[in-house]
């Protein structure tokens, strides 16, 4: 039974289709990568997905539910930077991520005592608890995005949305975080969406791999038609297919 559920969904901004015709289903705890060019709508895709944006025609069901009109907390997202709060430190900001917001911005008694200790629990689970009272730009840039990734699921999501979370960072430091989101994700299975510039990456992470891409071409107006998934690449047994070693990146 599938648990996303994506049918002939369209993206129209200005009157021209940025996605057309998806249509795909989803499994409660597969690990999807998406991999396109740049400014394919990607990014629009999983806005979507967030119900940050509704779809101008089809519908994203989750779980059988009716489509959703805003995000929730069902659904947690992470950006390739910036989605930590600059003036929270660590610690607060977890706390941040599950939701509870006041008049006052802050927590009092027994319900601030509740979320320090689940903020611990994450940080302890995101190997952060030596850096709990800093704030992020003391942070390295793998930290910061090992943050933003325990800050979406403080929430508790049962779907995370990552738009090239890894982008930014070094080599090293990437291999690192790869470890670091299979340990999570085993843990919890949720079910993940992940933009990727890197191929490599998309089959190594991912249980499938989307591909978008225009089927649709008309020379005198490249903008006309949308592009939509034009590959459903099977990578449980984490290989590139045959076809595609030559190539490392599909971006560009
Ligand atoms: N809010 C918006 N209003 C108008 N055009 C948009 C908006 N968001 C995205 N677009 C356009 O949609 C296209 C796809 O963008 P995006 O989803 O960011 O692509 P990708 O993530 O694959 O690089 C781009 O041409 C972009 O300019
Ligand atoms: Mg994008």
């Amino acid at each position: 039974m599938s648990f996303v559920s994506v049918s002939n969904v369209w993206k129209k901004y200005n009157n021209r289709s940025i996605i057309e015709r998806v249509n795909v289903d989803i499994l409660e705890g597969e690990f999807i990568s998406i991999v396109g060019a740049s400014g394919c709508g990607k990014s629009t895709f999983l806005r979507m997905l967030l119900a940050e944006e509704t779809p101008s025609r089809g519908e994203i069901r989750i779980d059988g539910g009716a489509p959703a009109k805003e995000p929730n907390q069902e659904r947690g997202v992470v950006f390739q930077k910036y989605s930590v709060f600059p003036h929270l430190s660590v610690r607060e900001n977890l706390i941040a991520g599950e939701g509870f917001v006041t008049p006052f911005g802050k927590l009092f008694g027994a319900k601030r005592r509740v979320a320090v200790a689940r903020a611990d629990e994450m940080l302890e689970r995101i190997g952060l608890n030596h850096v709990a009272d800093q704030f992020p730009a003391a942070l390295s840039g793998g930290m910061q995005q090992r943050l933003a990734i325990g800050q979406a699921m403080s929430a508790r999501p049962r779907i995370l949305l990552l738009d090239e979370p890894f982008g930014a960072l070094d080599p090293g430091t990437r291999i690192q975080m790869h470890d670091f989101l299979m340990e999570l994700r085993d843990e919890t299975n949720m079910t993940v969406f992940m933009v990727t510039h890197d191929l490599q990456e998309g089959f190594k992470l991912g249980d499938r791999v989307l591909v978008f891409d225009k089927p649709r071409w008309d020379p005198h107006d490249p903008g006309m038609y949308g592009a939509t998934i034009t590959y459903d690449f099977d990578a449980r047994d984490g290989g590139i297919p045959f076809q595609l070693k030559e190539e490392t990146d599909v971006s560009e």
